[in-house]
């Protein structure tokens, strides 16, 4: 609990002969195969706070595809070895599933205003009650003043964002910038997962994404839709599984612009069995 890390990195600091209060806990949960997207969230949570909390924990109730989970790379004693070393203010917060489940891992279902019926959410049955379930519980155990999410999940920003003004959980969240290798493709676990071919093939998704904020002032976004499918069909390596644009408020896709909105669009792709996800801003 908070109370239990505050008084044992009190008394380590004490002995350090350092002075200074812990006030301010960051958070940023991750499921490991640790990456410099999920590092960037965590330098950031150093600059911010006193102490940072980082959990590494694959949380199976947000797991529509049984492979996916069995699949999902894990590597703890590389992941501490990224962690080793970069700061005295670092907790690695790792549970066991009946930690955080006792003896049977379900979710509880959360109704999010509808963002949950969005994009991910038809494409991954309960996979946001699963996200919503894990991250009550680590709020619950950790009690952080902050909790870091990248946009790289964005539509999971926003409902994490949901999910604590309905529950009343009093802690800030903080949204981070996507990382990306040098070609554009976004970090991700999953792309450990990739061949280098597939790796090469990816950037397709970055590179259309790029496209579409180019074009967006001067095309429609029907003709954007039609420009983006068809790229994607030509391509016999990749498979679209949606393109969408919609308002970042409340992720509904939008067929027509709209003043004073906020325009974000997002790709779920297939290279195999591998499935990758991107978003960028059109504003
Ligand atoms: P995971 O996919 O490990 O991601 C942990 C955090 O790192 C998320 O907030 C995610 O958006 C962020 N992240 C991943 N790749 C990033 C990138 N390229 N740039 C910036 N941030 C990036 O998201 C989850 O785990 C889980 O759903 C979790 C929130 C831990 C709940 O189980």
């Amino acid at each position: 609990t908070k109370e239990t890390l505050i008084k044992a990195l009190s008394e380590r600091r004490k002995k350090n002969g350092q002075k200074n209060k812990i006030n301010k806990i960051g958070f940023v949960p991750t499921m490991g195969a640790l990456h410099p997207g999920h590092l960037s969230l965590v330098e950031k949570a150093l600059k911010e706070n006193d102490i940072v909390v980082i959990s590494i924990f694959v949380n199976p109730t947000q797991f529509n595809n049984i492979t996916d989970l069995e699949k999902y790379p894990r590597n703890t004693e590389k992941d501490l070895s990224l962690l080793n070393g970069v700061n005295d203010d670092l907790v690695v917060y790792l549970p066991q599933i009946s930690d955080i489940y006792g003896d049977h891992a379900v979710s509880i279902h959360y109704d999010f205003e509808g963002l949950e019926n969005e994009m991910e959410g038809k494409h991954r049955k309960g996979h946001f009650d699963g996200v919503g379930t894990v991250l009550t519980k680590f709020f619950e155990i950790i009690n952080p003043d902050r909790a870091y999410f990248g946009e790289k999940d964005f539509q999971q920003l926003q409902i994490v964002r949901k999910l604590v003004q309905i529950e009343s959980i009093p802690v800030e969240i903080i949204g981070c910038s996507i990382m990306r290798e040098e070609n554009g493709l976004a970090m991700s676990s999953r792309n450990e997962r990739l061949s280098p071919k597939q790796k090469e093939g990816a950037t397709i998704i970055f590179k259309t994404l790029s496209e579409v904020r180019e074009k967006f002032d001067t095309h429609s976004i029907e003709e954007l839709e039609k420009l983006v499918v068809e790229r994607f069909l030509r391509d016999p390596n990749i498979e679209l599984e949606y393109f969408e644009i919609v308002n970042e408020k409340n992720l509904k896709p939008l067929k027509q612009k709209k003043n004073d909105i906020n325009y974000r669009a997002f790709i779920a792709a297939f290279l195999g069995d591998v499935r990758l996800i991107d978003n960028m801003s059109l504003n």
